[in-house]
């Protein structure tokens, strides 16, 4: 367990595409947990794994507080609707922009052990799946913001 530094926009790191896991090995559940800790402790509700340095396809994301969701090489099947709001990234420290993403996801990944599962999210989570997979193809959501990105008072909006 330990908190690892977030790397902030700016650092090529995050701009980069991520190699698929082949296989979990105690580094990559050390990472997992590493993960987490270093998303709650910065109270954000999503991190991939390049925000620490990692160019690996691995997504955490806890939007309640109280229900972690990993994601080991997630892939986006079917999206729809549409919802517009606040967006912010613990790599981009202080700052929050409008941006659109769709209302629902049904997204694919593999667990911990490797094993495939499907999970469905709405709204926030909806939001988060889709933040976190773009981090993983080097994309952040200032590249999709409408309008200006805004200052923000901290712990005021959901930091992903
Ligand atoms: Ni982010």
């Amino acid at each position: 367990m330990a908190i690892r530094n977030i790397r902030e926009m700016g650092d090529e790191v995050l701009n980069k595409k991520c190699k698929e896991v082949t296989e979990v090995t105690d580094r990559t559940r050390e990472l997992i947990d590493d993960m987490f800790d270093t998303m709650y402790d910065a109270l954000g509700v999503g991190l991939a794994a390049p925000q620490v340095g990692i160019l690996k396809r691995i997504v955490v994301v806890d939007v309640t507080g109280e229900d972690p969701i990993l994601l080991i090489n997630p892939v986006i099947l079917e999206t729809s609707g549409e919802q517009t709001g606040h967006e912010g990234c613990l790599s981009v420290p202080g700052k929050s922009g409008m941006v659109t993403r769709p209302n629902y996801v049904k997204v694919k990944a593999y667990d911990e052990d490797m094993k495939p599962f499907i999970i469905e999210g709405t709204e926030l989570l909806a939001r988060a799946f889709c933040h976190e997979i773009d981090h993983l193809d080097g994309h952040l959501y200032v590249e999709k913001v409408e309008g200006d990105l805004m200052d923000v008072v901290p712990d005021e909006d959901e930091e992903e």
